[in-house]
């Protein structure tokens, strides 16, 4: 099944980075071209709920054809959606008139509102694509930090806890651990995405606000108030935002602690599973024992740059 998405403009590379962790985490067949800010996704499979979990797709429609000229792609496209009534056609203001204007006079009529078929015209590589739209739920806003029961100004955008997860190739009814939980941001993300969580933090505070955030959206998780650095589990894949070495700790106490958490961190995971961990832009890690799979830079706000490690453990301690 092949997919048109409109990725995310705000960062070059984690918009695709994190579609290919999804499919490979979701393992999918897949293969896709990139132009701009278009996909054209192609994917084993008639199943598209993969595409609700992607934070840095904004847009998707599902393909049904490509041409030069909208006169044959419209004759593609009525093949596919004749059997419908209504339909309205979104695009450049110039395609979406024409291309409105033929399939109108091969019989079916226009409804801005509530149309049965909502068309998706897009550009790419001098070719028009016409996709039928897909609805995706994007509840970003209303799960910021601040709407939450328990509120503590370090906890991170939705978006980018929901990137990080995804960045470690995880699919549902994996177990993910955060063991710098905080309030819970990242393992709400993931426990919405059909994950298992699981959380740990020294800080009893945030124990308790944890929990009661992740009841507050309906998610089961182990939460415990233990120490990352001696803390054992065996997990499907570690997904953590450490502390940054701001107010209470002192740069060498952090970097300490980033040290010690990747050491410990092969033995929370099994082989071939992934780290997907933030820390300072400025701080380079021993991945001694991992593969980097990818790093991304994220401007958190004017003054502040992190970077997102991606790490594939590549040691097996059982
Ligand atoms: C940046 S905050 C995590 C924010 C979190 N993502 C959220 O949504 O709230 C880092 C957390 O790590 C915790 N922490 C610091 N040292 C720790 C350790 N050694 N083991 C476990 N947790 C630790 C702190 O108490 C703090 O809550």
């Amino acid at each position: 099944m092949k997919h048109i998405l409109r990725i995310s403009g705000e960062h070059e590379r984690l918009p695709t980075a994190e579609l290919e962790a999804v499919l490979e985490g979701e393992m999918l067949e897949w293969s896709f071209e990139v132009e701009g800010r278009t996909v054209v996704l192609d994917v084993v499979g008639e199943d598209p709920r993969f595409l609700q979990r992607l934070a840095y797709t904004l847009k998707a429609a599902e393909y049904l054809g490509e041409s030069d000229s909208l006169e044959e792609l419209a004759g593609e496209v009525y093949d596919e959606i004749g059997d419908v009534n209504s339909f309205r056609v979104r695009g450049p203001p110039d395609v979406q008139v024409k291309f409105g204007e033929i399939l109108h006079k091969m019989g079916l009529s226009v409804d801005l509102s509530n149309p049965e078929a909502d068309i998706v015209m897009v550009e790419f590589r001098g070719r028009h694509l016409a996709g039928l739209k897909t609805p995706l739920d994007r509840e970003y806003e209303k799960r910021r930090p601040q709407h939450r029961p328990y509120f503590h100004p370090t906890s991170m955008h939705p978006k980018l806890a929901r990137a990080l997860v995804n960045l470690a190739r995880v699919r549902p009814g994996d177990t993910v651990l955060d063991p710098f939980c905080g309030t819970g941001g990242i393992l709400i993300e993931a426990g919405l995405m059909g994950l298992k969580v699981a959380g740990w933090d020294v800080d009893r505070r945030m124990v308790a606000g944890c929990r009661r955030n992740l009841r507050e959206y309906g998610i089961e998780g182990e939460v415990i108030s233990e120490d990352a650095l001696t803390g054992s589990k065996v997990v499907d894949a570690i997904v953590t935002d450490p502390p940054y070495g701001r107010a209470s700790y002192t740069t060498d106490e952090v970097t300490g602690l980033y040290d010690g958490f990747i050491r410990r961190a092969h033995r929370l995971l099994e082989a071939g599973s992934h780290i997907s961990i933030v820390m300072p832009a400025t701080y380079e890690p021993n991945t001694e024992g991992y593969e980097i799979v990818g790093s991304h830079d994220v401007r958190m706000h004017k003054s502040l740059t992190r970077r997102i490690w991606v790490l594939k453990n590549l040691r097996d301690f059982f």
